[in-house]
């Protein structure tokens, strides 16, 4: 069975509570209990990690390339400046999806940049909670893997 990580980064941890108006009102961990269930319908095991250090998320995707087959990351806020996230990523050899909750090429100038989309397999941004899951998908079509009709979605 292949082994998805999803990897969120800073402030993540305050779903549901922060800025419900742009990331919604679904907190992480019903975020991480729906795509539990998505990946069981998909025959996809998924673990979850969250840190706001940068240090820690890039010894965990470290530490994720000899485990998983794939990451799903959200890097926060570091998404748009992290080089030392960008390399973690390009020395790691599994695919790793982008994701963002809000769409951040319509918001504010600095957002627009991700200097970890070059080394990202895709980028899936806008979608709120929901990004997530077509994340999962497009591992899935990556693994050959079926995709059952997804259930209503979380957001
Ligand atoms: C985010 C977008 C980032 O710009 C922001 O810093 C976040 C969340 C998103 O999921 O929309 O922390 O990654």
């Amino acid at each position: 069975m292949k082994k998805i990580l999803v990897l969120n980064g800073p402030n993540l941890n305050l779903l549901g509570e922060r800025e419900p108006g742009i990331y919604g009102s679904s907190s992480l961990d019903s975020i991480c209990a729906h795509l539990t269930e998505t990946a069981e319908a998909m025959g996809i095991h998924v673990v979850f990690a969250q840190s706001n250090h940068e240090g820690e998320i890039i010894d965990i995707l470290h530490a994720s390339r000899t485990e998983c087959d794939g990451i799903i990351l959200n890097a926060g806020a570091y998404t748009h400046y992290s080089y030392a996230i960008r390399d973690a990523i390009a020395a790691i050899r599994i695919p790793v999806v982008e994701v963002h909750l809000s769409n951040i090429h319509a918001r504010e100038d600095f957002r627009h940049t991700s200097v970890i989309a070059p080394v990202c397999i895709g980028q899936i941004c806008g979608f709120g909670a929901d990004s997530y899951d077509l994340a999962l998908t497009a591992l899935a079509f990556r693994f050959n893997q079926s995709v059952p009709k997804l259930e209503k979605p979380i957001s």
